[in-house]
């Protein structure tokens, strides 16, 4: 049969493909134009593709009938419209569980460097302008024994709240249901309310999917609801915050500061935020090591293989299409 991939993934996951079906490849080393795409699928039974790409009714029509499989190289599947999907019949599958610690360790990462200033005091250091220890030099906020709010509990937000034990952190949670009482006690997790969390944290950690539910869900009236001291961390979905209120956040202080992988429009960031000393942003790098990154691509590829062989797939997103 015949495979489209989208953009270059790391090699195993390709040479799984390559042994049973004839595969083509973005000859790029970019995301591909919405013409290219299209032109690109047709004829097409299965696609491996990237959450740049956005998979609609139009690129379905371009592949034809014979198009049996999407398969996402990510957990997120918000590019993807799966409800257009299942009504045509194709499978839908994403890649779970593979790159939750690597997330989580990123989360981590922003939580550090935003809060410790790393960015700014590397920046400041290589451009020569260290003249000795001083006791006002980058002085930022402690983390050890503070309080982290996570907005998604689910495996990555819990994969956060299991290192925040480290550090010593009181951890609330909300979420649109509660975890089980034994994770809650587990990880020393509280349920809150939205508000309560953003007014008692520290730190509050995004660890939601986008959908119309969380679409903007930190606007401008929760921003302004979250302590002067703390910081808004993003590892989730650019679009859950309203990126032009957070630039208001923090050039006026309503918050400490912004740590940041994702964006509203991206790759473009609304403009002001790149002046803001305070945020640290990051180009949606969370799940960017070698190894887990090699485990997405084996994953996609199990993914897409099983639905050609006319199996259920390993983590199908829409399993009602192969269940009928
Ligand atoms: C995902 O998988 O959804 C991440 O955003 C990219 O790895």
């Amino acid at each position: 049969m015949k495979v489209y991939i989208t953009r270059r993934i790391p090699e195993p996951g390709i040479e799984m493909i390559r042994k049973e079906h004839e595969v083509e490849i973005n000859p790029y080393d970019r995301v591909l134009t919405r013409e290219e795409l299209l032109q690109a699928v047709k004829g097409k039974d299965g696609i491996l593709c990237l959450l740049t790409d956005k998979i609609d009714a139009e690129v379905f029509d371009a592949a034809g009938p014979q198009l049996k499989v999407v398969s996402n190289y990510a957990v997120g599947y918000d590019n993807i419209d799966v409800k257009e999907a299942t009504k045509r019949g194709i499978v839908v599958t994403n890649t779970p569980g593979v790159l939750t610690e690597t997330t989580a360790d990123l989360a981590w990462a922003l939580i550090l460097a935003t809060a410790r200033r790393i960015v700014e005091a590397d920046k400041f250091t290589r451009a020569g302008k260290y003249e000795g220890w001083a006791p006002m030099l980058f002085l930022g906020q402690d983390v050890y024994g503070k309080t982290l709010g996570i907005i998604g509990m689910g495996r990555i937000g819990q994969a956060v709240a299991r290192r925040a034990k480290g550090f010593n952190m009181k951890v609330l949670y909300n979420d649109i249901r509660r975890i089980p009482e034994e994770i809650e006690k587990e990880l020393n997790a509280t349920f809150v309310s939205l508000d309560e969390l953003l007014e008692q944290s520290d730190f509050v950690s995004l660890h939601t999917y986008l959908s119309p539910e969380t679409y903007h869900l930190i606007n401008e009236e929760r921003l302004r609801k979250m302590k002067k001291t703390a910081y808004l961390i993003n590892t989730s979905r650019g679009p859950v915050v309203d990126e032009s209120a957070l630039v208001r956040a923090l050039k006026e202080g309503w918050i400490a500061g912004a740590g940041l992988d994702v964006y509203e429009f991206e790759p473009k960031l609304v403009p002001g935020l790149a002046e803001c000393e305070n945020a640290v942003l990051l180009p949606h790098i969370a799940s960017a090591s070698v190894e887990t990154r090699t485990k997405m691509a084996t994953m996609a590829a199990e993914n897409l293989l099983a639905v050609l062989a006319g199996k259920m797939p390993p983590n199908p997103v829409n399993p009602e299409v192969l269940k009928k």
